[in-house]
Parts: structure tokens; sequence; C-alpha cells
């Protein structure tokens, strides 16, 4: 069987001519900073920074949120290389496709929709629980029924079929509703630092790494795999809480990589997509470093809310008028993560069913939009479905694993399309390969086996299912299969036409 084919990248950007499958290219470099801002902040910093600096590393939870950025910004280097030289829709997908083979890319693209469909599930969740609160300021009660943590979180499942609609009538419009959000973002992250510090008391900072102590005990399936493989006793602060922080607080980075998802509908991708994915990561490291640092300068850090900490910390000061505003803010700045984040999983099973490795039928894009319109709906019900049915706190780990298992693999893939494809050219390339696809690759591990074992147990029931669906279906229904043997196409599937 075929699983290590790969698939040319001529062939690859030949194939988003054909006009079935074509998305419109109107994006410059500004949209898609812009683009990769919306999805980056959001549930991280409004809500983990708090739990992280409580539980994990005090005021150095600036240091965690610059370690988390070092490792996403090796990773950033690797996809602004791919992307810059497959200009190709489906991101880490596309890129493992032409160098690592047909069976990695479906992992990795299997991880992705891990990544992006949880991830928007997530973050729905937490938006609903910071509308509700909102809407409690205004006097509006959300009926115990229906409200976040009960049965069916119903502001979520609405939040999700208003954005599903919206990005299903067309990517740009969708993007200008972005912008509008982003903006309002800024303005409230920028609010928190400038507003709060005025009341920075600089005793809060020391001690600035609070001394290691014994961990609360993680046991069972609770306890980071890393723990339970080497037998080693749970710590918090200290060096060791710094890094926990790290692996916590990655959530906050997650989406850069979504920007590489878009690559067909930028204009000018090989120039254009390098600058988005490291602007908007650089943009928010400093945005990010600068509100954990107001913060654990307004509230010392054992006093730190874990749940909304930007929030409670101006209500700890007197000011509940700005943490009116900012659960305001945080309401539209969520809104825009989930968007994206849907966005992108259509991006990546777009690419995945014109390759045929699911239903082709599933990825043609409608001539009016311009946008696979089945596929957003399919995808975006699945999310409503998620966000409105699971348990909250329950998926965040899920994402953060699915996200740097593709990290890895992508990083990886780098020096290996070098030695096979030397001659392509490469708008942007990676300093000092191999060595630092590497390191990329042993950080983005070193995190993963800081999650739980719970987490890696649901992960490896996900990667199953995957590799049944390859091995039913997309082995020998793939485009490549089918171009091999000059079968015709699967007729299952070419019946669905719109
Ligand atoms: N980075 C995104 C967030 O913080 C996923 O919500």
């Amino acid at each position: 069987m075929g699983v290590m084919r790969t698939k040319s990248i001529e062939q690859s950007i030949r194939e988003t001519d054909e006009p079935e499958f074509q998305l419109k290219k109107k994006l410059t470099a500004l949209d898609l900073t812009v683009f990769g801002i919306g999805v980056i902040i959001g549930a991280g910093i409004f809500t983990l920074t708090g739990r992280a600096a409580a539980d994990y590393a005090g005021p150095s939870i600036a240091i965690s949120f610059v370690l988390a950025a070092v490792c996403c910004g090796l990773a950033a280097l690797c996809y602004a290389e791919f992307a810059s030289t497959v200009p190709v829709s489906g991101s880490a997908y596309t890129f493992s496709y032409a160098s690592l083979g047909e069976l990695v890319a479906w992992i990795i693209g299997w991880d992705l929709l891990l990544e992006l469909m949880l991830g928007a599930s997530v973050v729905a969740q937490g938006w609903s629980q910071y509308a509700t609160l909102f809407l409690e300021k205004l006097s509006i009660t959300v009926p115990a029924a229906v409200a976040p943590g009960s049965h069916f979180d119903l502001p979520a499942f609405v939040l999700v079929a208003v954005l599903t609609a919206l990005i299903a009538i067309g990517i740009k419009e969708s993007l200008r509703v972005n912008l509008v959000l982003v903006a309002v973002k800024l303005f409230i992250v920028l609010f928190v630092i400038i507003a709060g510090i005025s009341f920075v008391n600089s005793a809060n900072y020391s001690p600035f790494i609070p001394p290691a102590q014994a961990g609360k005990a993680t046991e069972g399936l609770a306890a980071p795999l890393i723990q339970v493989l080497f037998g080693l006793e749970p710590t918090t602060y200290g060096v060791l809480g710094i890094v926990s922080g790290a692996s916590i607080v990655f959530f906050a980075y997650i989406g850069f990589d979504v920007v590489a998802t878009t690559a067909e509908e930028a204009k000018n991708p090989q120039r254009d997509l390098p600058i988005g994915i490291i602007a908007s990561l650089v943009i928010c490291t400093v945005l990010y470093v600068a509100t954990t640092l107001v913060i654990t300068g307004m509230v010392p850090y054992d006093k730190i809310d874990p749940e909304a900490a930007l929030a409670a910390a101006f209500e700890s000061v007197g000011k509940p008028g700005y943490a009116t505003i900012i659960a305001a803010g945080a309401v539209a700045g969520l809104m825009t993560v989930v968007m994206t984040l849907i966005i992108g999983a259509t991006r990546v099973t777009f690419a995945m069913s014109r390759d045929w490795l699911l239903p082709r039928g599933l990825g043609r894009t409608n001539p009016r939009t311009g946008t696979p319109v089945r596929l957003t709906l399919i995808i975006g019900t699945a999310v409503a479905l998620i966000a409105s049915l699971t348990p909250i706190g329950k998926l965040e780990e899920m994402v953060n694993i699915g996200t740097l298992s593709a990290f890895a693999l992508v990083s990886l893939a780098v020096p290996v399309l070098r030695s096979r494809r030397p001659d392509l050219e490469r708008a942007f390339r990676v300093p000092f390969s191999p060595v630092l696809p590497v390191l990329a690759a042993l950080i983005s591990l070193y995190l993963m086996v800081n999650l739980s074992v719970e987490t890696w147990l649901r992960f490896i029931i996900w990667m199953a299912l995957g590799f049944v669906i390859y091995f039913t279906y997309g082995v020998r229904r793939s485009r490549m299969a089918v171009g091999a043997t000059g079968e015709q196409e699967p007729s299952t599937t070419s019946s669905t036409t719109t």
C-alpha cells in the first residue's frame, strides 16, 4: 500500500486551479496578521493566566509566557518556511503530504482537526461563561436549564451557529467582522496594561520566582505522563513551576498556525504568510508578557483569581466598572477565536477532501460564495454540539496535545523536504536547519509529556479512530491511489456534486 506516497508540490499547486475547488485570493499580509491575532488572543490570556500564576509560577508566569512563545516561535519559523514553499490550503497537512507521505499527512490532518474543532468548542464554552456574566451585569439572566455548565449550553450553541453562517457567506466578509472584533480585543488588552500600570505594587514582584514547594498531589490518570514514567515528585513554583506554567499557557498561543490554513486565499502567499504568522505571534507575545506583569504586580500571586484574573484584578483595586469593560471585551475577543478556529477546521478538511482522503463531494466550493459551504456546515454543526453538550474544562488538554503533535511533525518535515526537494523556491527559510527544527520538535514533545495520562489515553483513542478511517477509506480512495492505478474516481462520492 502506498502509505508513504508523497504528493508533489507542483501537483498540489496545480490542483488549486481546478474551478470546482477554487478559493478566492483576497487576503493581504495585514489581513493575515489580523486573522492571526484574532485567533491567538482568547481564552488563554483571559482565563488561564490567573490559574497558571496562582498554582504554578507566581509572578514568574511572565517567564512561562516567554518560554511558551519560544516553543511556538520555533514552530512558527517551520510553518512559515512551509507556507512560503507550499502555498496551498490545509496548512501542516498539505506540507507533510509533500514531504513525509500520505499516512503522516493524514495523521497531522487528524491532529489539526482535534486542535481546531475542540479548540473552537472550548473557547465557545468560555465565551458562553463570559457572556452570561456580562448579561447578568445588565440584569438579564440566562435560564439555569440552558446556562453554561448545564446539560445544554444554549449561548455556546447559538454563538457557533451564527458564526458558521457568517463563515459560509464568505471569508472576506467574515474577516471584516473579525477586524472589528480584533480591534475591540486589542483595545481591552491595552486597556488592562495601561490602566493597570498605576496600580502595580512592586512588592508583589518579590519573590519573582516563588521557592519550589511540594505540589498538590496529582495522581492516577490526572498525573502528567512524565511524572508517571519517571516517578517524579510533583512540585509547584520554582523553576519547574515556570515550565509547568509554560505547558499550560501554551494554549494562549494556539492559533498562529491557523494562518497557514488560509494560504490559498492570500494574494501573495510566499511573502505574506511568513509575515502574518510571525507578526501575529510577536505582537501577542509582547502583549501577553506586559499583561501578566501588570496583573501579578496588581495582585499578590497567591490572591490572583484563577477564573477571571483580569477583571478580578480591577475589582480588587476598587474599579468594578473597569471589570465590566473587560468582561465585555472578553465576549468580543473570544468570538473571533471561535470563528477563526472553525475557518481553520474547514480549510483542513477541504484540503483532505480535495485529495479524496475524505469524500470529495464534501469539499466543493460554492460558486457564489467561493467557500466550501457544505464542509462549513458540517464542521459548524459538530462544534456546536460538542460545545453545548460536553462538560466545561474537559477538552483543553486535548487541544494542546493535538497542536503539539502537529508542531513536532511539521518541524521534522522541514529538513526532510529540504533534502528531498532542494530545488524548490523558498521565500522564507528557517535559520540553522536542521538544528532549529529538531529543537522545535523536542520542545513540543517535552510539553506533550507534561500533559496528563488521561489526555494521552484520549489522544490515543482519537488517533486509533483516524487510523481506522484511513485504512478503511483513504488509503484506497485517495486521489494519489486512484491516479496511480488509473481507476475511475469512486462513484459513491462523485454523485455528490453541488
Ligand atoms: N489561543 C487561543 C486562546 O487563547 C486558542 O483562546
